[in-house]
């Protein structure tokens, strides 16, 4: 049976304009996110610092190439400077056999180049043959010093399987270091279709380089020559990082993407002077070292990064370098004045958490750090705890109320701040939230977002655009992969629901709030982990917002029902609506379905014409979507 409900839109009633940085996005070396998602680098283990060998005593993932007794291999504290060690391939008989390395599982277009590069060095060594899928060419041969080797080739066959060989057939020895394959037509490092996507959903912001990865991270590791960056051990996620996406990568993606670049400080293992080293590295004017190299890297305009946060999650016994509220808000201190020394105009987010699960800390870190801080920041994960169910209708109608939970939680962070400081001088910085069900070692998490997240994504916005004038800053977690808006293999990248949702807000919400309410059935959803029973949850969830020149009220309506439309009656006061308008709706053929690399776009936005729009109408709202109705007035 449909649904019926009424909707009221006052336009008169102005509240506060929303601040664009709520739809803001958060990426972190986690997972694939950055690495094998974002960064288009096609190797795997590409300077030979994963340590696992196998059973040629060669560091996975390569492998010998027609190896025989012939040939050996060892790894070696023998360096061009790009790393740990090296690889020596020892040739000890010259019989026009090409023995060498392979690394298979590489997807190649044919017809399309790719750019190959490799440091090494030879003794007593001829030319080597190098090849990629059913092309090759020989190079060299290396001389007794460390030089990098490049090359370009074109595969004929498309297949998602080659494999880079490097051969010799003479007798001697060959030491390789760095290898990197890529695309020729990938300059920056980065995938365009990921920057296409990204750009679409007008991120505000981008915060990085984590999450939890960031308490672990120190940044120098990821500045000069990309070569000859150090692999390091992520202590957070257990894994080694290759730092190739360091502080230029991540600015020159804002810049392509148009996101205001946002740094998480290392507060973990870092230093209050490591940190101002950081910012005076993007901001800094005069000719300090740190100035010095950002300019020999080509970078000689500051970056003028403004949002700076003092660690992540340091309430957290998982975060590296946690503290107490109070010991936590003195470190906060020491970091800020180091960091302000070297740019006066940056704004600090220092790290808040859930008052449901950490009720003292906030009122703990204002209480030493008071108005030193611009935001405090709040994360929140649905359901709290992760699904404890495996019944898919409850968690449905846990996720999709749960932003009703979110909302009241945003409330209690700012009566908290409210309580000690005064003015309205520190926002709320939502900047890790997002729905996450399983649990995982990181490698594992990959959520497969359905379009029940969308609704819960929406019902996010909603919560945000009511709060604006508290919440000035959100960052969904995480852009790419692992928790994902967009999902890539090795060829394609695709938008999940969630995806959809972001381009539906950032691109169709207008920036003014207006007065709107709802009258209709509600349901009850059950608690799920932690998530709190929610007895009367309304069926629809509306926002209104106005455009700057007043000319058009967007009415943002979500129907959480599963499987029912609703017939809304909708009434229009304080304007004179011009007749006519444009739909926006985010629907798809059931609240389970998703996008895939089969079908890409099942799930996506479709537009309408609006017609015969009087001060009251009516208006059907298919279950399980959200719409938007661009109402001319
Ligand atoms: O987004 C994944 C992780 O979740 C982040 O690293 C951390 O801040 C949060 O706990």
């Amino acid at each position: 049976m449909p649904i019926n409900a009424s909707i009221r839109v006052n336009v008169t009633q102005v509240g506060a304009t929303i601040d664009r940085r709520i739809y803001g996005h958060f990426i972190e070396h986690l997972g694939r996110c950055i690495n094998n998602g974002i960064w288009a680098e096609m190797l795997q283990n590409r300077k030979f610092e994963d340590a696992d060998l196998n059973r040629d005593g060669i560091p996975d993932p390569w492998l010998p190439h027609n190896a025989d007794s012939q040939i050996v291999y060892r790894t070696e504290h023998e360096s061009s400077g790009c790393g740990y060690q090296s690889l020596l391939l020892h040739s000890l008989r010259a019989d026009g056999r090409e023995r060498g390395i392979a690394q298979g599982g590489l997807a190649v277009q044919g017809g399309e180049a790719y750019r190959i590069g490799i440091w090494m060095r030879g003794e007593d060594i001829g030319r080597l043959t190098v090849s990629l899928g059913d092309v090759a060419t020989k190079v060299g041969p290396p001389g007794p010093r460390w030089g990098k080797y490049e090359l370009i080739l074109m595969p004929n066959t498309t297949t998602e399987d080659a494999s880079l060989t490097i051969t010799v057939s003479d007798r001697g020895k060959l030491w390789i270091e760095s290898v990197s394959c890529m695309s020729d037509e990938i300059h920056d490092g980065l995938r365009p279709d990921v920057v296409e996507l990204a750009k679409a959903i007008k991120p505000a912001v981008l915060r990085w380089p984590g999450g939890c990865f960031a308490d672990g991270y120190h940044w120098e590791d990821g500045t000069k020559e990309r070569d000859k960056r150090p692999w390091r051990w992520d202590p957070a996620w257990k894994n080694l990082e290759a730092n190739e996406f360091g502080t230029d990568e991540f600015v020159h993606f804002c810049r392509l993407i148009g996101a205001e670049p946002y740094i998480c400080a290392n507060l973990g293992t870092g230093t209050p002077e490591e940190a101002g080293e950081w910012v005076d590295y993007c901001n800094g004017t005069q000719k300090s070292e740190q100035v010095i190299i950002r300019s020999q890297m080509g970078y000689p305009e500051p970056y003028n990064v403004k949002y700076w946060s003092v660690g992540n999650e340091t309430y957290g016994t998982w975060e590296i370098g946690h503290l107490e509220p109070q010991a936590y808000g003195q470190r906060f201190l020491e970091f800020r004045e180091k960091m302000v020394e070297k740019d006066p105009s940056i704004q600090l987010i220092a790290v808040g958490a859930d008052p449901l699960v950490y009720p003292d800390w906030n009122r703990a870190v204002l209480e030493v750090v008071g108005d030193k801080m611009n935001y405090l920041s709040v994360h929140r994960y649905t359901p709290l705890g992760r699904s404890d169910t495996d019944d898919q209708e409850k968690l449905y109608r846990c996720i999709v109320a749960a932003p009703m939970t979110v909302e009241y939680m945003l409330r209690q962070v700012r009566t908290t701040i409210d309580a000690i400081v005064f003015d309205n001088k520190i926002g709320v910085a939502f900047d890790e939230w997002n729905v996450w069900t399983t649990t995982g070692p990181a490698e594992g998490i990959e959520e497969t977002y359905l379009m029940r997240d969308a609704l819960y994504a929406a019902g996010i916005f909603h919560a945000l655009h009511r709060q604006a004038a508290s919440v000035t800053m959100a960052n969904v977690a995480q852009m790419v992969n692992v928790l994902p808006l967009i999902v890539t293999n090795k060829t394609q990248a695709y938008g999940t629901p969630l995806y959809y949702a972001f381009l539906l807000y950032a691109n169709h919400a207008a920036p003014i709030t207006v007065g709107s309410d709802v009258t209709c059935d509600t349901f009850v959803a059950e608690s799920v982990g932690k998530e709190p029973e929610l007895p009367m949850v309304p069926y629809l969830d509306v926002s209104s917002t106005m455009t700057p020149d007043y000319r058009w009220v967007h009415v943002a309506v979500i129907n959480r029902h599963p499987s029912e439309d609703c017939l809304a009656k909708i009434s229009l006061r304080g304007c004179f609506p011009k007749g006519n308008g444009q739909a926006v709706l985010l629907s798809a053929p059931s609240v389970f379905d998703t996008n895939s690399f089969e079908e890409p776009e099942r799930i996506k936005l479709t537009e309408f014409p609006l017609e015969k729009i009087s001060e009251d109408f009516e208006h059907v709202f298919p279950a399980g979507s959200v719409t938007m109705l661009k109402i001319a007035i």
